[in-house]
């Protein structure tokens, strides 16, 4: 069986590609320092897969730790989540990014290298490309990120690029994900920031259940059909399934690639409201409220590319993103915390 370490495996994509790397055969080692997570997500994950999962609480920066876990478990591979993803906070503390997310990559590829692990699926995300040029976003697209967190996450692609051009790695896996939201359909695993929740779909899932009052839309005046913000929404357990695929074409192709992650679809913030409303039978209260800097009017990608490599296409609709996020939310109002 091919045992792979996940970093930020108790995280919210994490812990669904844990659940379908069991059901695919391979053994995923999870190492995360939960800065954003529980570990009782990993007693979900166990639950799940009626299986025991081998966990560490380790920092990806912690080079020798790493590198022992890899070793000691005989890893061939890593999935690599571990890193900060608010493009906001960013801004206010760049520092921490670029230390979670450049140097928490560097420390990892180290790591791989003194414990002969070649292979690695990298997390990277649409962020990368800016100001869109066309539409859909291709993987050719100019790269030209508007914020920190993109920043990081583009120079730890060229990193990792670079390290497969020297022969180091034999297969890198680059991922640009597009909007991933919902939820395992069991209800049992799911997102639960430990904050205010900086994406769209947790915001409005716990305004249902009555945690917020209400949800703020930021900019009803974009050049969009409804002027709400469009985003590529994309169901996190056909994400999930992607990185198995990666896996799998590293037993026959070598080398690196780089492939968009997205349905193909852009949906607004109003049809994405519409759509949870009646996935949950209740109605979201909302206020607008002025645009926020930076972002975007409307992106989403092509995915052709993710189709010729690895098979992949997403699967579930709009409604099976809502659904499940509903199931998880309804059934764990407070998150794990409460469980
Ligand atoms: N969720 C999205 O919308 C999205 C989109 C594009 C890319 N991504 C990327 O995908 C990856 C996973 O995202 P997610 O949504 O599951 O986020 P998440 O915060 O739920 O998961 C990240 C996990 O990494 C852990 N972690 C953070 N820093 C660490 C460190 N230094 N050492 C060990 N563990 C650490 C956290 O505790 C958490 O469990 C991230 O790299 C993120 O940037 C996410």
């Amino acid at each position: 069986m091919t045992r792979v370490l996940v970093t930020g495996g108790a995280g919210y994509i994490g812990s669904h590609t844990c659940v379908e790397l069991v059901s695919r055969g391979y053994e995923p080692v999870i190492v995360d320092n939960f800065v954003n997570s529980s570990p009782k997500a990993i007693d979900r994950i166990c639950q799940l897969t009626n299986r025991p999962v081998d966990w560490y609480e380790a920092d990806v920066r912690d080079t020798a730790r790493i590198a022992e876990i890899i070793a000691k478990h005989e890893c061939e591979a890593a999935i690599h989540f571990a890193g900060l993803k608010a493009v906001g906070e960013s801004t206010e503390k760049p520092l921490e990014y670029y230390s979670a997310n450049v140097m928490g990559t560097h420390s990892l590829i180290e790591a791989m290298l003194q414990s002969g692990a070649s292979q690695i699926v990298f997390s990277s995300s649409a962020t990368v490309y800016g100001e869109p040029e066309f539409l859909p976003y291709t993987e050719s697209h100019r790269l030209r990120p508007t914020n920190p967190y993109g920043n990081t996450k583009l120079t730890a692609e060229m990193l990792l690029n670079d390290v497969a051009g020297s022969g180091a790695l034999t297969d890198v896996a680059i991922l640009r994900y597009f909007n991933p939201i919902g939820a395992h359909p069991s209800g049992m695993i799911g997102e639960d920031p430990n904050d205010i929740p900086n994406n769209l779909m947790p915001y409005v899932a716990q305004v249902a259940v009555g945690r917020r009052p209400h949800l703020n839309v930021f900019g009803n005046d974009y050049d969009t059909a409804d002027g709400t913000g469009v985003r590529d929404y994309l169901h996190v357990v056909d994400l999930a399934r992607a990185h198995v695929l990666a896996l799998d074409r590293f037993k026959h192709t070598h080398g690196p690639f780089t492939v968009n992650l997205g349905t193909g679809n852009g949906s607004s913030v109003l049809d994405v409201v519409r759509a949870f409303e009646a996935a949950c039978g209740k109605s979201i209260a909302m206020e607008f409220a002025p645009r926020r800097a930076g972002d975007i009017a409307a992106f989403w990608a092509d995915p052709s590319l993710a189709h010729e490599l690895l098979g992949w296409h997403a699967e579930l609709t709009l409604e099976d993103m809502c659904r499940d996020q509903w199931a998880w939310q309804s059934q764990n109002p407070q998150g794990y915390e409460a469980a």
